[in-house]
């Protein structure tokens, strides 16, 4: 429903900003382009796991491609400079519609394998659709293990001070500390320009409505996990209910923090910094590192922000169910997650990668036009936030370096 009132005020020109703003780059600063490889569909993976040749958010998508018919990524390797040397290609599709990388975990890996891509002189990605598809942990008020998320905001949590729980003032709820403040959950006063990234809502409804129609897998192992939220009642329900898709937001933190109050402070934390709007859910170490990237190469034009589409799903819970100790929940107990977390990576990841590319010249290849403000803290790209204290360049996009 919010795409049909997205489309309606597109209609009536109240979108206000349009990214499809090539008329303002100054020729000379256009790069050359010819015979680079412009994929329609980027996806982005994180995870690796030690022992074996690929991540498996990257596996599930090697195994499972072929038999989609859109192709098999291991046709291409492109070797590109700067990636991880652990994952030191990008895949393609023989036809170079669909293409993928894995960052590496941790704000750190994501912010520079993504740069280093979009700066390789191997590829266009003016038009390419950004598919950020990794697991997570998952707040039991939204999700469950297995759960798909499709987020509207990004938020940097941990991007605060932090004192160690035992030496903080009595009347402090959590040791994080907003900056520029005195006490935790202010609006913070001094920013690093990454605190929160708000993506296009009206691409993130069209991903959803395609990623509904996945046969979600799930196992007998998560279920019984999940039961234990059960005696937490309506709070929680969603916790002890079966992996569905749902609209809600990530939060970056490079600190796997796991727990009760870590998580609910994050969860306030995400409030503070989104003005009320965001909705803590799905919990990583990378989206907003990579969404700072993109944001960056947006202001060159060579990739176009409002082409980003931040999926998570819930491999593990954030804090534990009720009568389990934090320590047990993440260090000792066998949630159960992972598997399933992998798995509908792929069932809604492919639901969204074949609904772009079967409408891409009626719909996506011009774009799809945001209704909401889209970028940071600092309205870098033009308009106005509707979180923070306010554009930095009085509505105006950042102008291309030269
Ligand atoms: C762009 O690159 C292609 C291939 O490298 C080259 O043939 C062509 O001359 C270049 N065009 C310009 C305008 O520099
Ligand atoms: C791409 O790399 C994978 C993994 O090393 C390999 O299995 C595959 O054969 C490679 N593809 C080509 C075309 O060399
Ligand atoms: C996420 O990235 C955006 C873009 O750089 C930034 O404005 C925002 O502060 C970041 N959020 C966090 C929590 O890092
Ligand atoms: C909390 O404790 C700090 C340090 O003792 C003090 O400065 C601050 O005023 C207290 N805040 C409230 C709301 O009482
Ligand atoms: C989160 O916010 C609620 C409501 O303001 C507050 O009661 C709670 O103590 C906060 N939790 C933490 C861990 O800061
Ligand atoms: C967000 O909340 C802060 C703190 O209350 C306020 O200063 C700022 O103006 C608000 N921003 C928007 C866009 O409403």
């Amino acid at each position: 429903m919010r795409f049909l009132s997205c489309v309606v005020s597109a209609m009536l020109a109240l979108c206000h900003i349009s990214m499809a703003s090539d008329t303002i780059i100054p020729r000379s600063t256009q790069p050359n382009l010819t015979d680079k490889l412009a994929p329609k569909i980027m996806i982005v993976s994180m995870a690796s796991a030690d022992l074996l040749q690929f991540g498996p958010e990257a596996e599930v998508w090697y195994r499972n491609l072929p038999s989609s018919g859109l192709g098999d990524l291991l046709a291409l390797n492109i070797s590109v400079p700067g990636l991880s040397p652990k994952y030191p290609y990008v895949h393609c599709t023989a036809e170079g519609a669909v293409c993928q990388v894995t960052t590496c975990e941790g704000e750190i890996n994501a912010a520079s394998t993504t740069m280093a891509l979009v700066l390789s002189s191997k590829f266009d990605l003016r038009k390419t659709y950004f598919l950020i598809a990794g697991i997570a942990g998952v707040n039991p008020k939204h999700s469950t293990i297995g759960g798909v998320a499709l987020a509207r905001f990004a938020v940097q949590v941990a991007l605060q001070y932090e004192f160690d729980a035992r030496e903080m003032p009595r009347n402090f709820t959590v040791g994080y500390v907003p900056y520029g403040t005195k006490q935790p959950n202010s609006y913070p006063t001094i920013f690093y320009g990454t605190e929160v990234m708000e993506v296009n809502q009206a691409l993130r409804d069209l991903a959803y409505n395609f990623a509904i129609k996945a046969q979600l897998a799930d196992n007998d192992d998560s279920r019984a996990y999940r039961s234990r939220y059960k005696p937490a009642g309506r709070i929680w329900a969603p916790a002890a209910k079966g992996p569905s898709v749902v609209k809600c937001d990530s939060a970056t933190s490079d600190v796997y923090y796991s727990g009760a109050l870590l998580s609910e402070a994050f969860d306030n934390y995400t409030s503070v910094l989104t003005n009320g709007t965001g909705v803590y859910c799905m919990t990583a170490q990378e989206d907003n590192a990579t969404l700072g990237v993109l944001l960056r190469m947006h202001i060159q034009h060579l990739v176009d922000f409002s082409r980003a589409i931040v999926m998570r799903t819930g491999s593990n819970f954030d804090r534990p169910p009720p009568g389990v100790t934090a320590y047990e929940h993440l260090l000792v107990l066998q949630q159960n997650g992972f598997a399933v977390a992998i798995e509908n990576i792929y069932q809604a990841g492919i639901e969204i990668v074949k609904g772009i590319l079967a409408d891409w010249d009626k719909t996506f290849e011009a774009g799809v036009k945001p209704c909401n403000y889209v970028g940071d803290i600092w309205g870098t790209l033009g308009g106005y936030p509707d979180f923070g204290p306010g554009s930095i360049t009085d509505g105006q996009p950042v102008s291309p370096a030269v």
